[in-house]
C-alpha cells in the first residue's frame, strides 16, 4: 500500500481496485473515460484505479498512457497480467486475442473484461467460457462488453418487457447500418480480415444486435436462416499503422476476407421471429442501429442515434387515444439515471462504458456474477456460426446450438 492508499484508507475512502487495459484505440479510448468517471458519478464500493496500459509500441503507448490518465505502460499483455497492481484485465483488443489474453489473465486470477465479439470462432469462446467457470470457483468474475445494454433506454426497455407490458412477444426487428466502407479506396485495416475479426459486419455490428435481440427477449434465438455478401472483394493494402475505423491504403490491392454486410432471419425459443440487417455498406448511415419489438399487448421502437428516447405503443388503451409515445428515458427512476443529471439533461454513447466500469465494479465488490457473461458471449458466437454456416448455402435454416461448452 503506498502512503497515498494509506492515508485515503484512514480518510474512509473505497479500496482500490486495479485496472489493467490492453489495447488503447478506439474502444481503449472509450473503456478509459468509463473507468476514470465511473468512480466519480457512482458511489462505488470500490475505486477503480487506471494502473497500466499495454499496447506493442512503446512510444504510442506511452502517448497514449498520458492521455487517457494510465499510471504505468507494458508493451506485453503478459507483463500487464502479471502485476501485482492489476485486479481486472480489460481486453480492447482485435477478436484474434481475446481467447488467449483471457485465458491467461482468468488463470493468473485475474477478473477479465473482454470486448465484443467474445471469441473469433465457437471453439474458443468455448475455451473462454471454461476458462471462466474454474476462476469463478476460485473467485474470479469475467464479462463481455456488449455496452448497448447499458444504455439507459435499453435496460428500461428490458424492465418493461420482463415486467409484461409487451405481454406475448411475436416480432424481433433489428438494423445496425453505417457507410465507412462504401468508399472503395478505404484499406484492407484488421476489420477486414477474417484472421483478424473473425468475420466482418456480422461480428462487429450483428454481434450487437444479437446480443441485444436476445437481452431484451431475455430468450435465445435457436435458428436462422441468413445471406452475406462481400461488395468490394479487394481493397489498398494498408501503409502504416491504423486505428482500424479510419486509415489511408498505399498503392497494391489484397483480398478482403470477411462480409460487407449480413441479413438474416431467426426463430426465437418461444416461437417469435425476428429479423437482423448488419452493413457498412449503407450510404449516408453513421452508427444506425434501429429496434423494434411487438407484442400482443403493445410495441417498443429505439434509435441508438437518438439513444435518450424510447418510443413505447400500449395497445390496451382506447385505439382512438393510442399510438406510439416518446418516453425520455432521464429520469432519476429509470436505470443508471440516479446518479447523472436532472430529467432531460441527455447522455450520449461514452456514458455506456460508464455504466459498464460501474456494473462490473459492483459484481467484483459482490462476488456476484456480472452480465453479460462469457456464456451470454459464446451464445451470440454460435448464432454468428449459424449465421455464416446458413450463407454460405444460401439462406438454408440452421439451428443454433443450445448446449453448453
Ligand atoms: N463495444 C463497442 O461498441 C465496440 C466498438 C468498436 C470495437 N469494439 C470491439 O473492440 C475490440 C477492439 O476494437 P477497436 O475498435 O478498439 O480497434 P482499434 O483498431 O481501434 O484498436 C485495437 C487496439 O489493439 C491493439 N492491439 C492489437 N493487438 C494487440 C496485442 N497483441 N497486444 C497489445 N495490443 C494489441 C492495437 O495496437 C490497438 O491499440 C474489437 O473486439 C472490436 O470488435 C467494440
Amino acid at each position: 500500500m503506498t502512503p497515498r492508499e494509506a492515508s485515503e484508507k484512514e480518510a474512509g475512502a473505497p479500496p482500490v481496485l486495479g485496472i489493467g487495459m490492453v489495447g488503447y484505440a478506439f474502444m481503449g479510448a472509450a473503456h478509459s473515460q468509463g473507468w476514470r468517471t465511473a468512480g466519480h458519478v457512482f458511489d462505488l464500493p470500490l475505486r477503480p484505479a487506471l494502473a497500466a496500459i499495454c499496447g506493442r509500441d512503446a512510444s504510442s503507448v506511452e502517448a497514449a498512457a498520458r492521455k487517457h490518465g494510465w499510471a504505468a505502460t507494458e508493451t506485453d499483455w503478459r507483463a500487464l497480467i502479471a502485476r501485482d497492481d492489476v485486479q481486472v484485465v480489460d481486453i480492447c483488443t482485435p477478436g484474434d486475442s481475446h481467447a488467449e489474453i483471457a485465458i491467461a489473465a482468468l488463470e493468473a486470477g485475474k477478473h477479465v473484461l473482454c470486448e465484443k465479439p467474445l471469441a473469433n470462432s465457437v471453439a474458443e469462446a468455448e475455451a473462454m467460457v471454461r476458462a471462466a467457470e474454474a476462476a469463478r470457483e476460485r473467485g474470479q468474475l469475467a464479462m463481455v462488453g456488449f455496452n448497448y445494454r447499458r444504455v439507459p433506454a435499453i435496460a428500461y426497455a428490458r424492465t418493461l418487457i420482463a415486467e409484461g407490458r409487451l405481454g406475448t412477444l411475436r416480432h424481433v426487428r433489428v438494423t445496425y447500418l453505417q457507410d465507412w466502407l462504401v468508399d472503395p479506396a478505404f484499406p484492407l485495416t484488421w476489420r477486414l480480415k477474417r484472421e483478424h475479426a473473425g468475420s466482418g459486419a456480422l461480428g462487429d455490428l450483428g454481434a450487437h444486435i444479437i446480443d441485444l435481440a436476445q437481452f431484451l427477449t431475455g430468450e435465445p434465438l435457436v435458428g436462422v436462416s441468413a445471406l452475406a455478401e462481400t461488395f468490394v472483394k479487394e481493397r489498398p493494402i494498408l501503409s502504416g499503422a491504423s486505428a482500424g475505423l479510419s486509415a489511408t491504403g498505399g498503392g497494391e490491392t489484397g483480398p478482403v476476407t470477411v462480409d460487407d454486410a449480413a441479413l438474416f432471419t431467426g426463430r426465437l425459443a418461444s416461437g417469435a421471429l425476428a429479423s437482423f440487417e448488419a452493413t457498412r455498406m449503407a450510404a449516408g448511415r453513421k452508427n444506425a442501429l434501429h429496434l423494434e419489438i411487438n407484442g400482443e399487448l403493445g410495441s417498443l421502437a429505439f434509435d441508438l442515434e437518438r439513444l435518450n428516447e424510447l418510443s413505447f405503443h400500449d395497445h390496451t388503451e382506447p385505439a382512438v387515444s393510442s399510438g406510439f409515445r416518446r418516453i425520455l428515458v432521464t429520469e432519476s427512476a429509470h436505470p443508471y439515471l440516479e446518479a447523472w443529471w436532472p430529467p432531460g439533461h441527455a447522455l450520449g454513447y461514452e456514458h455506456t462504458f460508464v455504466h459498464q466500469a460501474r456494473d462490473l465494479v459492483e459484481a467484483v465488490a459482490a462476488g456476484k456474477d456480472p452480465a453479460p457473461s462469457f456464456a451470454d458471449g459464446l451464445q451470440v458466437q454460435r448464432v454468428l456460426a449459424a449465421v455464416e454456416d446458413s450463407a454460405a448455402k444460401n439462406a438454408v435454416y440452421t439451428p443454433v446450438p443450445q448446449q453448453h461448452a
